[in-house]
């Protein structure tokens, strides 16, 4: 595996490759087996494999935990390195935006953006599509891999690639979770002991919620009884919702193609998680 960190250098790296697939995972680091995950059905598909390790200014808000965001590269440039990933792509703030952040020039997904997380951390996906859509254009990937974890980012990628006529294949890899559920992200080592404990209640809840949807239970009840039992379990719920998995609308009903999304601060730490109707059946 190389490091590179310039974008010329990359894209000369790239040139003689292109004869082959070219698959590419985008992360911010503090790799878990979630993104290994990611970079595993990279590897399948394509027969380069580049890793980006970017913490990206841009889609944190003022607030946010940008400067406490767990960096540890020589791990994961291990890991990466153990699967066979080809190319480790690490830019630097400068390298990705060398004017002022305020004046850069942004992707939006308008709507889409603005709902559930979006509501509550403004400005955050314009963050994430134009990082996404950077180096999208730097690496010029025939396949791009995304965990369904960020259920709301991969839904926004595949609608701007679909918009700008991207020719990227987009992937939705399943959410790899602790064995009592929790699904694994980098946040979660924010968590206390106690908060640890607690923290397994969403996907629990996901669960038990998905089921009753399925019978025919509003989703307006069902979030609303969601809500309040993790606010009686500490959490300060950010949103609970019940979306069509084509449109990402809010359903009143479930049908086939829901999903059921939750964001909840447990403490310091914001946890999100989601469940897919129809994968009831494949637990
Ligand atoms: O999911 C993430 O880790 C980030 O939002 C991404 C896609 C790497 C963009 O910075």
């Amino acid at each position: 595996m190389i490091r590179l960190h310039n974008i010329h250098t990359l894209r000369d790296e790239l040139v003689p490759r292109r004869k082959g697939h070219i698959a590419f995972v985008p992360t911010m680091g503090n790799l878990h087996a979630g993104h290994l995950a990611l970079a595993k059905e990279a590897r399948k598909r394509a027969e380069t494999v580049v890793v980006s390790i970017f913490v990206n200014p841009l889609q944190f808000g003022v607030n946010e935990d940008l400067d406490q965001y767990p960096r540890t590269l020589t791990d994961d440039q291990t890991a990466l390195q153990k699967l066979g990933v080809d190319i480790l792509f690490t830019p630097s703030v400068s390298d990705m935006y060398p004017r002022d952040m305020a004046g850069q020039t942004r992707i939006e997904v308008p709507e889409l953006g603005n709902q559930y997380c979006g509501a509550s951390r403004p400005g955050h996906f314009a963050g994430v599509t134009t990082i996404v859509g950077k180096l999208f254009n730097i690496v010029q990937p025939d396949i791009a891999v995304f965990g369904k974890k960020d259920y709301q980012q991969l839904f926004i990628i595949r609608r701007m690639v679909e918009d700008l006529a991207w020719p990227i294949d987009i992937i939705g890899v399943e959410t790899m979770r602790e064995t009592d559920g929790l699904a694994m992200s980098s946040r979660n080592q924010y968590l206390s002991t106690q908060e640890r404990q607690t923290a397994p209640l969403i996907y629990q809840l996901l669960q038990t919620g998905a089921e009753r949807l399925t019978k025919g239970e509003s989703a307006q009840s069902l979030c609303a009884d969601i809500t309040h039992t993790l606010n009686q379990s500490g959490f300060v719920t950010d949103y609970v919702a019940v979306a069509d998995t084509e449109t990402l609308l809010p359903l009143n009903h479930a049908t086939k193609q829901a999903v059921m999304m939750v964001a909840a601060h447990l403490g310091k730490t914001r946890l999100i998680d989601n469940l897919e109707t129809d994968a009831i059946g494949n637990r």
